[in-house]
């Protein structure tokens, strides 16, 4: 197959460029053009007519999606918009990345992991712009896969956040005698290979829609953290703390835990569980043997 994904430097771009080697890759970056122009787009999917187009470019910034909304929508709606309108005209499928941050605005409290027949309420500008592109990427183009993931980390890091979690905690870890970690926000942390391994299978079949892939399990990022520090050997103490102790401009989801309930019901292997897939990164990256 011929695959043109965006953001492909980007940490899950990177993996799954590395993942569908065995077919033609389009890798495309913000250097060759931005997923904002329409022009840029469409010329690219009409030059190399992709059979399957991944967009995985995003304005990833939570806090700044808050102060730069009309840049949120411009890149995370209407970028998907542009892919979903081409990926149509070339008779492409498209997988359109999203979040579990489209989740967490209600009212009441979850307590359970989220399938994909939950009705998303998002709880700040990040998450509602992801929101608006999968209903883009849903209603023009007829092909698609949504794939819902969650707190990625990988190899690359997220590029638009200088890092990922673990890096920054390990990094962290060493700089300070204590580290002080949020304890009431509850996620599924996903290692970007397994989910770009997943992804591959899927493009393989019409499984069209919505689908959750998060690595199995959820924890806290004081969970988390302790975890990374046990396995990385290092003693730092953690102590938890509330959201409220550690202010953020966005409001961040209290419970955003995805349930893979399509894998199971399409029969698809569970995914590893997050800690394992912690310790394949921590060796992938060469902290432990
Ligand atoms: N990171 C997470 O924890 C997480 C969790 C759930 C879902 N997701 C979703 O997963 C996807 C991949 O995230 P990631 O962690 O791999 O992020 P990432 O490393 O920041 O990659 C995103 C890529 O998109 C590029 N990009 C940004 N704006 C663009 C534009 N207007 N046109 C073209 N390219 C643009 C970025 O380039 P520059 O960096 O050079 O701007 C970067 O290469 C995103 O859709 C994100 O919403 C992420």
């Amino acid at each position: 197959m011929k695959i043109l994904i965006t953001g492909a430097d980007g940490q899950l771009g990177a993996d799954l460029c590395k993942t569908l080697k065995n077919h033609k890759v389009i890798p495309l970056t913000i250097a060759d053009g931005d997923i904002t122009d329409f022009s840029f787009v469409k010329k690219q999917c009409l030059a190399h007519k992709p059979d399957v187009i991944i967009n995985t470019a995003a304005y990833v910034l939570v806090d700044a999606c808050g102060d730069n909304r009309d840049l949120a929508y411009q890149v995370n709606a209407l970028g998907a918009r542009n892919m979903a309108v081409a990926a149509e005209q070339i008779g492409a499928a498209l997988v359109q990345i999203s979040t579990d941050y489209v989740f967490g605005g209600e009212e009441k409290l979850r307590t359970t992991p989220y399938t994909e027949f939950d009705v998303p309420v998002p709880c700040s500008a990040y998450g509602a712009s992801k929101l608006a592109g999968e209903d883009y990427a849903r209603h023009l183009c007829r092909r698609h896969f949504i794939i819902r993931s969650s707190a990625l980390f990988g190899a690359a890091g997220a590029m638009g956040k200088g890092g990922n979690f673990v890096e920054t905690m390990l990094r962290m870890a060493k700089e300070r005698t204590e580290l002080r970690v949020v304890n009431d926000q509850i996620f599924s942390p996903t290692y970007t290979p397994d989910l770009a391994a997943r992804i591959a299978q899927l493009i393989d079949t019409q499984y069209y829609g919505i689908v959750h892939i998060t690595n199995s399990g959820a924890c806290s990022w004081y969970e988390f953290t302790v975890e990374i520090l046990k396995q990385a050997g290092i003693k730092t103490p953690v102590a938890p703390i509330t959201s409220d102790q550690y202010p953020q401009k966005a409001k961040r989801p209290a419970y955003s835990a995805l349930d893979n309930y399509q894998l199971r019901l399409l029969n698809m292997a569970a995914m590893p569980a997050w800690q394992d897939a912690l310790k394949r990164y921590l060796i992938e990256k060469g902290y432990i043997a």
